[in-house]
């Protein structure tokens, strides 16, 4: 099987995707599947197999990226894709690609427009999983409980304040989030009006959607990973515990410096709290119509009530990633949840 791996891309968590497509690389069985990795630069540029491959093996990434460049025809509109040429012999499109542009619908709908099977979710699951005010509407269509929230737009941001919000949402501690972005990348925890204005302005770089979610007391924060199409498994659950109170699970914390974060694979829960969650995690997953994987995050409050936090379609396969490793502890390796997510891409 000839496969594109498709990694890096324009978003906030380029480099996030590249550890995560090293990972699955050396785990991919290379009997069956032969690979070709192709960069999607930071600006959003598909990069051409020779050079990918060199960035991929650590060389300087801008360097490569900026001669390559260099012997393209940027004038052109189609430059972004102008490598699909090299892609005539593909049969399967693998994107490990987080975030706006990867994760978000975009690429499926052009491996759709190519007529090639890919892994995990379709355009519209995807875009719907991807946008945090899209997941909730349909969360609250079927059903799974998530937390309250005040929609935001560049247009009506003005009519509330700080207090405004910790009324209506009977919270002291507010999160401020970009709709469409992923790894807490503007996302904000704020607790007064001046630090919610930083945080409206950063959120607003990312978003013309911002949500503000009321922070639930003192959580504790579980995974769940789901695998499948028609019949999707669960695994077991996976969960980090915060060094100290006001510290929460950030892109520092996943992804620079992870190890005032401890984890705990897997959680041990009382049993219908387990089955909760994960009756809660299947239901999402039907209901946004998603296939192939997903990680699901949610948050226990003090009273013992899960939240659905939000759904990853594309999660992280770093070495500290959750995806995976609730895997491994439900009895599936590495290797082996790679073919299964091929499997059920081609099905
Ligand atoms: N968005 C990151 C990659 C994750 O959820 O794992
Ligand atoms: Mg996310």
């Amino acid at each position: 099987l000839n496969i594109a791996m498709l990694f890096g891309g324009n978003s906030s968590e380029h480099d996030v995707s590249k550890r995560s497509a090293h990972n699955i690389y050396d785990a991919m069985d290379k009997e069956k599947y032969n690979v070709t990795v192709f960069l999607i630069s930071k600006d959003g540029i598909m990069i051409n197999a020779e050079d990918s491959w060199r960035v991929f093996e650590g060389e300087d990434e801008d360097e490569i990226v900026a001669a390559a460049k260099e012997k393209m025809d940027l004038s052109n509109p189609l430059a972004p894709i102008a490598v699909l040429g090299e892609m005539a012999n593909i049969d399967f499109f693998y994107p490990v690609v987080h975030g706006n542009l990867g994760e978000d619908g975009t690429l499926q709908a052009l491996f759709r427009l190519l007529k090639k099977p890919y892994l995990g979710p379709g355009i519209a699951a995807s875009a719907m999983s991807f946008d945090k005010d899209l997941t909730k509407r349909i969360l609250n269509q079927a059903g799974v409980r998530n937390t309250n929230y005040v929609l935001l737009t560049d247009q009506n941001y003005q009519d509330y304040t700080y207090d405004e919000l910790v009324k209506e949402l009977d919270s002291e501690v507010l999160f401020v989030k970009a709709a469409s972005q992923g790894s807490s990348v503007g996302v904000s925890r704020v607790t007064n009006e001046d630090e919610y204005k930083a945080a409206l302005k950063d959120s607003f770089q990312y978003d013309y959607k911002i949500l503000v979610e009321g922070a639930l007391d003192k959580p504790r924060e579980v995974f769940i990973s789901i695998l499948g199409n028609e019949n999707p498994r669960a695994s077991r659950l996976g969960g980090i515990v915060l060094p100290e109170e006001d510290v929460w699970y950030d892109y520092n914390n996943k992804f620079v410096d992870a190890s005032g974060m401890v984890f705990e694979l897997p959680v041990e829960l009382d049993q219908a709290l387990t089955d909760e969650i994960t009756d809660m995690a299947l239901r999402a997953y039907k209901a946004l119509g998603l296939v192939g994987l997903t990680r699901m995050d949610f948050m226990i409050d003090k009273n013992g009530v899960p939240y659905l936090g939000e759904p990853n379609t594309l999660p992280g396969f770093t070495n500290i990633s959750l995806y995976p490793q609730m895997w491994e502890v439900s009895g599936i390796s590495y290797t082996h949840l790679i073919d299964e997510l091929i499997a059920y891409g081609i099905a």
